[in-house]
């Protein structure tokens, strides 16, 4: 992998001038003089996916100078370098293989040596038979009735990938409730320990290290409940689960090896929804539907691979991310989907995203001067029209927005949905031409439209021009979901390569994990030897007050 510095290479700096000579341009204008623009910034993926990128303040010129990016800072060697098992993520020596998750073709794929297709496939298979069991009824609790309840306790992405997929494809959900349990705050696991069905209940206890304090916290509480209440610890074994690369922990945890559905060190937490990390997806959907998922997943990544650049989703995506952060100062991005089961998406890329590219040294260990990951957020339409759109149309922000939505829906509420794309097409076109066509088409002098002042006109004035991304799926089944995901994946993979940063590490999250088991101990022991700042030492003094005295 080349550690090329972004910003000193040739294309950055045309793209700087570029980039002075367009910062005004408008995209009315763009739009005007080119009748194919439609057709000329969008993409369809296999007829199930349209990314339309024209409502961007880009031009060709533009495209092709971010193109030669891509061949400055050797995207392409990048790629094959994650593909085939290469220790990409060197900060941890480790492979980058989620896309090996999800090889359909089940070619060879090597990391240390050592072809991983075989193991994926056993613990495939494990997931296979015990799902068919327990969606089933065969798999019996310990009073002797089936299962009809699942817990999954994880967190960042041992909890929000599964979360997320499992509420998209709500509309393919069987009998079983699910339910994840993330939060070490008690108020989250105590709506499990209250009810009263543990004989009833599989508890998935999904940590890759099976060490994070969350997790396991909140699996020895539900382990003591469950104790408590079965009286047995055999029956452990008909209701715990764990999702884990450290086998050893989970046996001493009390779970047998026979319930370990074991994941790897180069599946990366917040890339692992594909692996045993899925298995509350498979609980929820059947394996038959998770397949699907991973053949969008898997036909996407074969785009990423094999199309090129300059038509290629993911890489377009992202070097329009690049664009906009660098050049415009964006800072941020708004994921809007249009689809109330997909409410966890902006939370799920947010943290994709926001782990995988927060970083501010780059690749040759140095501090960067340009920026890398962006802000992640969002919600699903309408909600955030009548919430923060305001801002977007008239703030003072500039925000590219990626807008989502399905063309056909689960919903049997046709009408509904008709309404709820008419306000998907009128956003992304009111936010880039603002009131422009309304007034062209009324024959309006638009010249100068800020200084009319009649009726306060110039509060009601949309100035347009802002970016948006949309994307149009037929419809939000296992396998467009798959490709989507797998979209999201990849452009973030191209911006981490292009702006010289390791995407596959999370040091950040380390420091204020020691500190707070510290803290902790203080805690516990109530003691008077505060070693912090004064406002920390404050604070901790001002809880030991509470405590004492309440
Ligand atoms: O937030 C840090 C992190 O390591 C994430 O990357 C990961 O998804 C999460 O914690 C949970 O980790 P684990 O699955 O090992 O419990």
């Amino acid at each position: 992998m080349k550690n090329i510095i972004p910003i000193e290479t040739n294309s950055w700096k045309k793209l700087n001038n570029h980039f002075n000579k367009i910062k005004h341009v408008r995209m009315i204008d763009l739009f005007n003089n080119d009748a194919n623009r439609f057709k000329n910034f969008s993409i369809t993926f296999k007829n199930k996916i349209l990314v339309d990128f024209s409502k961007n303040r880009i031009t060709n010129e533009t495209i092709k100078k971010l193109l030669n990016l891509t061949i400055e800072t050797n995207l392409s060697e990048a790629i094959e370098l994650m593909f085939t098992g290469k220790k990409i993520n060197q900060t941890e020596n480790r492979s980058v293989l989620h896309t090996a998750l999800r090889n359909r073709a089940n070619t060879p794929v090597y990391s240390n040596g050592i072809d991983v297709m075989p193991m994926i496939n056993t613990v495939l298979n494990n997931m296979e038979n015990f799902s068919y069991q327990v969606i089933n009824g065969i798999w019996k609790g310990y009073s002797g009735k089936s299962i009809k309840n699942i817990v999954n306790i994880g967190i960042g992405g041992s909890d929000l990938g599964p979360k997320m997929v499992t509420q998209a494809l709500k509309p393919y959900k069987n009998h079983l409730n699910i339910y994840y349990i993330s939060n070490i705050d008690g108020n989250d696991i105590s709506s499990i320990l209250d009810n009263n069905h543990f004989e009833r209940t599989i508890f998935l206890i999904s940590s890759k290290n099976f060490q994070t304090e969350e997790t396991i916290t909140n699996a020895m509480t539900i382990k003591k409940y469950f104790l408590k209440k079965a009286g047995n610890k055999e029956f452990m074994n008909k209701h715990f689960i764990a999702i884990t690369s450290n086998i050893k922990q989970a046996l001493k945890f009390g779970i047998i090896q026979k319930n370990i559905f074991q994941i790897w060190d180069w599946v990366g937490g917040r890339y692992s929804l594909w692996s045993a990390m899925g298995l509350s997806i498979i609980l929820s959907i059947g394996f038959d539907n998770f397949n699907k998922l991973l053949h969008g997943a898997y036909d996407m990544d074969q785009h990423f691979r094999e199309t090129k650049f300059e038509n290629n989703i993911p890489v377009i995506l992202a070097l329009i991310g690049i664009w906009y952060n660098n050049f415009f100062n964006t800072e941020t991005e708004a994921i809007l989907p249009y689809d109330q089961y997909l409410e966890y998406l902006p939370k799920y890329i947010q943290q994709s995203n926001m782990e995988s590219n927060g970083k501010n040294i780059d690749r040759n260990g140095n501090k960067v001067s340009w920026q890398t990951g962006p802000i992640i957020w969002g919600e699903t339409g309408t909600n955030g029209q009548h919430s923060f759109y305001q801002l977007i149309h008239q703030g003072t922000k500039l925000i590219p927005c990626d807008f989502i939505a399905p063309i056909n829906t689960h919903s049997h509420l046709f009408h509904h949905h008709k309404i709820l794309l008419s306000n998907f097409f009128a956003q992304t076109h009111a936010l880039a031409f603002g009131e422009y066509f309304i007034k062209q088409k009324n024959n309006i002098c638009i010249k100068n439209s800020m200084k009319i002042n009649i009726n306060n006109s110039q509060f009601k004035y949309f100035e347009g021009n802002k970016p948006s991304n949309t994307i149009l799926l037929n419809k939000i089944t296992p396998y467009s979901l798959g490709a989507l995901i797998a979209l999201y994946e990849h452009k973030i993979f191209t911006q981490g390569i292009i702006l010289n940063i390791f995407s596959f590490d999370q040091w950040g999250v380390e420091l204020g994990k020691n500190v707070s088991t510290e803290i902790l101990n203080i805690l516990k022991n109530k003691t008077n030897i505060l070693k912090y700042d004064s406002s920390t030492n404050g604070l901790i003094d001002f809880y030991n007050y509470f405590n004492r005295n309440h």
